[in-house]
């Protein structure tokens, strides 16, 4: 559909998680005259940032040191990482985390006022600050919305973005928007702007069992794709090992279980009440996430439960209240008493590594296109991303986003018509796309069962009568989107990897696949 209204800014920001909210803020602080605009598929406090749990991972120990923590992100990137943007991320990470601060964010503290820091999952150190015992997400959302409103950043909510909009010369020049209930701004509409920054998180709901909120369905990727940008080493989604296991056949969104609750002592038992994790990893309960989601798999399919146990009666009830709060409270809710009882917990899909392709400003392959957070692939994580680096890598990347822009100052440019979307997906079939990729392209692949997840995917575009252009049509498109290029990636990547897990071809292979997937889509397809 054509436009019905356009606004115009200097720069657009889709989404306002920690990434888009701080390249905004940012943004204004180094160009006060500019008009920033931010835009958001649901509420500004809706994205997967106020679900972060465990915390921001930076160097602030004074026997810590940037490198330690390079070294730890590298090995849970399994070959992967690019090792400039890690450097970056490290060395950049703790003034972007004081930063961060001084726009609001609260960080617990000892009794010395020393910022309390926490261990996770591949962290030899602990070097984890966290807010409010297990709630770092929401206070720092809840800063960051606050800021943005003292800043007086325009935000308009119920926009979900459809397409890039681009100029005769192929940079990106805004996004075509389709905003719901907000008054002259209702239906589809058009932003023009300078410069575009995608920031819209991630892609979980691909999937029947996610962490994520019922708006990560992909948008950013699914519109980049179609804008024709590269998108990097999709296939690497990472599965957090333990997820609140809320019974056979419970799907969407499902409650967390940080593993900070592991960083400050529980375990995993299986069954018989025997810990597994020792043995299997130097770091036993605090092995890199992919190891102990595999492990837990491994479990899962030795008994033919669906669940292993997390044990955590020991940490005694104070400090599940004190220092889990959030836990505590979603666990009692299920009728889970973690101080008398060890949780039930399985994985479920919680975090792209790969994205859209970035340099180390955020710049996609598209001129004036940046990509951030989540959406994006910058190269810290490679094969699987370190625990609470992604709060991080939203910090450091923003700022840096927001400083190319100021620095590269893009001339205004008039946008050519876009075609729009053809061929919508009936929202009817995304519980299929869901429990498809669940079952075929999941913690588990195979060739086998990638190339019958493949196909069904292939069915569930086929309706017929033609979809109505809807928030829920549009989803579903761009899920099915993004699903087709995961499984095409993870048909193609012959090897065992991080968070890749072949079981026709269970072993890293260094020599074949030491290397990225790019992916483009063209007129053609994939
Ligand atoms: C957690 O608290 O376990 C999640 C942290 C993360 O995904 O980085």
């Amino acid at each position: 559909p054509s436009p019905g209204w356009t606004v115009d800014a200097d720069v657009v920001v889709v989404g306002s998680g920690i990434a888009g909210l701080t390249v905004a803020l940012h943004y204004a602080e180094l160009e006060p005259e500019a008009k920033v605009l931010v835009v958001t598929k649901d509420q500004l406090s809706s994205g997967s940032t106020r679900w972060a749990q465990g915390g921001i991972a930076a160097v602030l120990d004074p026997r810590d040191t940037p490198d330690e923590h390079l070294n730890d992100t590298l090995v849970a990137g399994v070959g992967l990482c690019d090792v400039r943007a890690v450097r970056t991320l490290v060395t950049e990470g703790p003034g972007a985390l004081r930063r961060l601060m001084e726009r609001g964010a609260r960080f617990d503290r000892t009794p010395e006022g020393e910022l309390q820091l926490t261990r996770e999952g591949g962290h030899r150190r602990r070097r984890i600050v966290h807010a409010g015992g297990d709630a770092t997400g929401a206070e720092v959302q809840r800063a960051l919305v606050e800021a943005v409103r003292a800043a007086s950043i325009e935000v308009i909510e119920h926009a979900l973005v459809l397409d890039l909009l681009k100029d005769a010369q192929g940079r990106a020049r805004g996004v075509t928007l389709h905003v719901m209930g907000e008054g002259a701004r209702d239906g589809v509409g058009a932003v023009h702007a300078r410069a575009v920054v995608l920031a819209t998180g991630g892609m979980g709901q691909v999937y029947a069992v996610t962490t994520n909120p019922v708006v990560s369905t992909g948008d950013g990727v699914a519109l980049a794709l179609r804008a024709g940008a590269v998108v990097r080493d999709i296939e690497f989604v990472q599965f957090h090992p333990t997820v609140l296991w809320l019974g056979e056949g419970s799907t969407g969104q499902q409650p967390l279980i940080s593993e900070a609750v592991r960083g400050e002592g529980a375990y995993l038992i299986d069954h018989e009440g025997e810990r597994f994790m020792t043995g299997v990893h130097e770091l036993a309960d605090l092995a890199p996430r992919d190891v102990v989601a595999k492990a837990i798999m491994r479990k899962m399919r030795e008994s033919g439960r669906e669940h292993v146990y997390l044990d955590g009666r020991h940490l005694g009830r104070e400090t599940w209240e004190s220092r889990f709060p959030t836990i505590y409270a979603v666990c009692r809710e299920h009728g889970i008493d973690p101080a008398s009882e060890p949780i039930p917990v399985a994985p479920a899909a919680h975090y792209a590594s790969g994205g859209v392709r970035t340099d180390l400003r955020g710049r996609t392959s598209i001129e004036g296109l940046y990509a951030c957070g989540e959406v994006a692939c910058t190269g810290v994580h490679g094969a699987n991303r370190l625990a609470s680096n992604s709060l991080l890598e939203g910090l450091v990347f923003a700022e840096r986003i927001a400083e190319d822009i100021h620095a590269s100052r893009p001339s205004p440019g008039d946008p050519v018509p876009g075609t729009g979307h053809e061929g919508l997906v009936d929202p009817r079939v995304r519980p299929r796309i869901q429990a498809h990729m669940s079952n075929g392209a999941g913690v588990l692949r195979s060739r086998d069962s990638l190339l019958q997840t493949a196909r069904a995917l292939r069915d569930a575009r086929w309706t017929p009568v033609a979809v109505p252009p809807c928030t829920e049509s549009w989803e579903a498109t761009n899920l099915l989107t993004v699903a087709t290029v995961l499984t095409g990636a993870a048909a193609a990547r012959l090897e065992t990897r991080g968070s890749h897990w072949r079981e026709d071809h269970e072993v890293r292979d260094d020599n074949e696949w030491l290397g990225h997937l790019d992916v483009t889509l063209t007129e053609e397809g994939l």
